[in-house]
């Protein structure tokens, strides 16, 4: 069976003020960390390639924090366990699912039923409107309709996309055997996931 890590909140400290942790031997954040962007990260995964995209993207934003040398405060959630108030105190976001059965995965699904017109007010204007994303989707053959849903969630929203949307099909035979078996994410996906990940995380940083 697979597991599936606590959620991580952290505040990635710029370079500058991990030089000052080392020298001071001390692991207290930086002051200005309080005022650092926050960004959420949710994602969803049955087989593990979705999961590892989403770690991938987290790694690609705290690389963009350390080399802007800016503080950065990163959430990463699986969507089970994301909130409407995750989504509201957020700057950007990135999402990661996979595609199932010619949709977007329920679980990932079940977090935007859960939270879309919440993040409305009472005057149907979205409360995050122009916050910046990135999306990326697991699929075996296909996934674009899994974008295509996603995106016009998010759309609803108002919010802007950094880049278009990453598709990562595994290229395994679409088979139940292969279809069941935990994914490992290819070096060049990785990479893909971690410049989406970099990209939101410098738009924010700006
Ligand atoms: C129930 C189920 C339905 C699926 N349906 C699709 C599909 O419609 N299109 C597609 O491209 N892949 C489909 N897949 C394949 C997954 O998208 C693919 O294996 C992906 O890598 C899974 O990501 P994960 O490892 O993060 O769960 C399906 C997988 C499962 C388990």
């Amino acid at each position: 069976m697979l597991r599936f890590p606590t959620p991580t909140s952290i505040v990635v400290p710029a370079r500058s003020a991990l030089k000052r942790i080392r020298s001071d031997h001390t692991l207290r954040p930086s002051s200005s960390s309080r005022q650092a962007p926050r960004l959420l990260i949710v994602y969803h995964s049955r087989t593990g390639l979705a999961k590892q995209m989403s770690e991938a993207m987290e790694n690609g934003a705290r690389l963009a924090s350390e080399e802007m040398e800016s503080d950065l405060n990163l959430t990463r959630l699986r969507a089970a366990d994301a909130s409407i108030d995750d989504v509201l105190q957020s700057d950007g976001y990135l999402f990661c699912a996979p595609e199932n059965l010619a949709s977007a995965s329920g679980e990932m699904l079940e977090f935007f039923h859960r939270t879309y017109y919440h993040a409305f007010d009472d005057n149907e204007t979205s409360l995050i409107t122009a916050r910046p994303y990135g999306l990326a989707i697991a699929a075996g053959s296909d996934g674009t309709n899994a974008a295509r849903q996603i995106e016009r969630i998010c759309k609803g929203w108002g919010l802007r996309p950094v880049e278009d949307t990453f598709i990562n099909r595994n290229g395994l035979p679409q088979d139940k055997t292969s279809i069941l078996q935990p994914k490992l994410c290819q070096p060049d996906a990785r990479k893909r996931c971690e410049q989406l990940g970099g990209l939101v995380a410098a738009t924010l940083l700006l």
